[in-house]
């Protein structure tokens, strides 16, 4: 598959009018549960059933939104310039493939999908994860975990991510903070490559000047707009 022109990297912002609860904004996921205990490989080791209950909780919530105007966008962008997007979501919901995107990198995994602590496969798995749930693959027992890819661990497909951001035309990045490394370092990266680095948020603060352009308003207004001025070459 050739390289590709243009690199979107989504956050949780990108999900927000879905009804998906960002992280650090006000009654965020994190104002309302103690990271170290639900998102670490520590918090899981001290209190797995925790850990679990919080990501069935997380994992029911997604049966009830539906992909937004924005993911839909993406996903027309994609399917108008074949080969030449790819989106990287830190998300682990999976709205980006239900509106179609299909060359999408979960860095930070998927909540569709159970990691076996025994023999390490991973296999979809979208029922609660409880004590007697077994591997599909080797069926050892009370022994999967959520695909997600927690604080302190290796995020997914870096290299990848790495060789399209140094080899893109443009880099945006829509609905994030840019407070989690990898992640918000893509920026540097791609422009040190001679990419043009746009920020699409509801507020651009903080991390927005390390763009070369900023767009800001909510996710389903702004990035509709933007994938059309793309599409009609002035992106
Ligand atoms: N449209 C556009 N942007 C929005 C909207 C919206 N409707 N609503 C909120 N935002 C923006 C906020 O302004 C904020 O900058 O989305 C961003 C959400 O930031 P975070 O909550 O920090 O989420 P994200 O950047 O995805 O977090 C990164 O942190 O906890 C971890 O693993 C988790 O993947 C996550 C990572």
């Amino acid at each position: 598959m050739p390289k590709p022109k243009i690199v979107i990297l989504t956050g949780a912002g990108i999900s927000a009018e879905s009804g998906v609860a960002t992280f650090r904004d006000p009654n965020g996921v994190w104002a309302n549960f103690d990271l170290e205990e639900v998102a670490t490989p520590q918090g899981f080791a001290c209190n797995p059933a925790k850990v679990q209950d919080f990501y069935n909780m997380r994992r029911r919530q997604m049966g009830s939104v539906e992909p937004n105007a924005a993911h839909q966008a993406l996903a027309r962008l994609e399917q108008a310039l074949p080969d030449e997007v790819l989106v990287v979501t830190q998300n682990i919901d999976d709205l980006h493939e239900r509106a179609g995107s299909r060359r999408l990198i979960h860095m930070h995994g998927e909540l569709g999908r159970a990691l076996c602590l025994a023999c390490g496969a991973g296999s979809p798995w979208m029922d609660d994860i409880a004590a007697q749930s077994k591997c599909p693959a080797c069926e050892a027992m009370g022994r999967l975990r959520p695909d997600v890819v927690w604080f302190g661990e290796m995020p997914y497909r870096m290299e990848e991510v790495g060789d399209a951001l140094t080899g893109c035309d443009l880099f945006a990045a829509i609905g994030t903070s840019g407070s989690v490394y990898p992640a918000a370092g893509f920026v540097e990266e791609a422009r040190a490559a001679g990419a043009l680095t746009i920020e699409l948020n509801l507020k651009c603060a903080g991390w927005a000047s390390r763009f070369d352009e900023q767009i800001e308003g909510p996710a389903t207004q702004v990035v509709p707009a933007f994938v059309e001025r793309i599409l009609s070459g002035k992106g």
